[in-house]
């Protein structure tokens, strides 16, 4: 069982804080983990007084993905414009603040050293303690945003790098019941987006172009894996071999036919394995997380177990794909979390 309350210094006077439920708390949070550089104000760990975010979609649509070097530059360029704006718009003092907190990782290392970095100069300008935040456990806290969310819940975690089904027993203590042996679920979402010729980024133009198609009009197999496992590179294969039959026939490509059978398959998949993993433990709470919530399939299927009794709680769009409210609910939450200084911090987050 951990502790849910933190207990924090400042950097330079020592001075002692508290963090954690119950508690009034007052976090500046980045992120800049992947190709978006965020900075948002959170109170008390549900409530965004600010919410910035600056995409790079249009500099890595050139490159058709996001290219590392070129990210971190971006973030470099980016953070201090969002940092000032959240604390404008949030119409705060820095000596209002409980803690500044960043993504420390998973992520691309060039990219989080600039938030990282930055939330520390900020800790140690405003004296305030810094936070280190896992982003994985930032994607499912973001569902403590504008809710009265509590544990324990079952959580489907969905991202560009991430597939996990996780059962939350209390604020910092879980367990990953199962998750993807080869690609994530985003990852799946953006390769089957690319072999239909859609420009990055492919899940959501992918998700758009599926709302025109048939979703039965092909049967991809499903992966046999462990109870709550996942493999989906079998299904882009799939996908694969069937666009190369499709095209050997000189007909036009029913593209909207292949991406809504292949949205179907992916989610009815996620969607039956979470049910299966709140059915064995009894647990009546289910949460969606991570950039594919954004999704509007896996939306629609999450949101369908209301019918059966669950309680579903699924992000507004803009807490679902990568942004720093997240951060700041975690920061506030999560009792895991990196206090200190040192670069030890990024082998602690893998
Ligand atoms: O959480 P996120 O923003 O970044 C990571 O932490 O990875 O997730 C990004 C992933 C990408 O693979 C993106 O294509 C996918 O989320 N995604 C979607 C949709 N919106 C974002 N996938 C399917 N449908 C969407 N509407
Ligand atoms: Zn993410």
């Amino acid at each position: 069982m951990s502790e849910k309350i933190k207990t924090l210094y400042s950097p330079l006077s020592e001075t002692k804080y508290e963090l954690g439920p119950d508690k009034d708390g007052l976090v500046l949070a980045l992120e800049s983990s992947c190709d978006e550089t965020a900075c948002a104000v959170v109170k008390n760990g549900r409530e965004v007084l600010s919410n910035i975010v600056a995409s790079q979609i249009k500099t890595h649509q050139e490159f058709g993905g996001v290219v590392p070097e070129v990210a971190a530059r971006e973030h470099l360029e980016a953070v201090n414009e969002v940092i000032a704006k959240a604390l404008e718009e949030a119409k705060i003092k820095p000596a209002e603040l409980t803690a500044v907190a960043s993504t420390v990782g998973p992520g691309l290392v060039g990219s989080l050293l600039v938030g990282m970095n930055a939330a520390k100069a900020l800790s140690i300008a405003f004296d305030k303690p810094f936070v280190g935040i896992n982003h994985l456990h930032a994607h499912v806290c973001a569902n403590y945003i504008d809710t009265g969310l509590e544990p324990p819940f079952i959580a489907l975690l969905v991202s560009g790098g991430h597939t996990q089904i996780i059962k939350v027993t209390d604020y910092s203590d879980s367990e990953i019941l199962g998750e993807t042996i080869d690609d994530a679920a985003g990852e799946a979402f953006d390769k089957v987006a690319r072999l239909l010729g859609l420009p990055y980024p492919g899940g959501p133009n992918l998700d758009k172009l599926a709302d025109n198609g048939n979703p039965e009009a092909f049967h991809f197999t499903k992966a046999k894996v462990g109870e709550f496992d996942f493999s989906f590179s079998g299904l882009k294969t799939a996908v694969l071999m069937q666009i190369k039959k499709l095209n050997a026939t000189g007909k036009k490509l029913p593209a909207e036919d292949i991406a809504a059978s292949f949205r179907e398959n992916i989610t009815s998949v996620l969607a039956q394995k979470t049910k299966n993993a709140a059915e064995k433990f009894g647990i009546k709470t289910v949460v969606l997380a991570g950039g594919v919530a954004a999704n509007s399939e896996i939306r629609r299927k999450i949101k369908d177990f209301e019918n059966d009794g669950y309680r579903v709680y699924i992000p507004q769009m803009k807490y679902c794909t990568d942004n720093a409210a997240m951060i700041g609910a975690c920061a506030y939450f999560h009792s895991d979390v990196y206090t200190s200084e040192g670069q030890e911090v990024f082998s602690r987050a893998e």
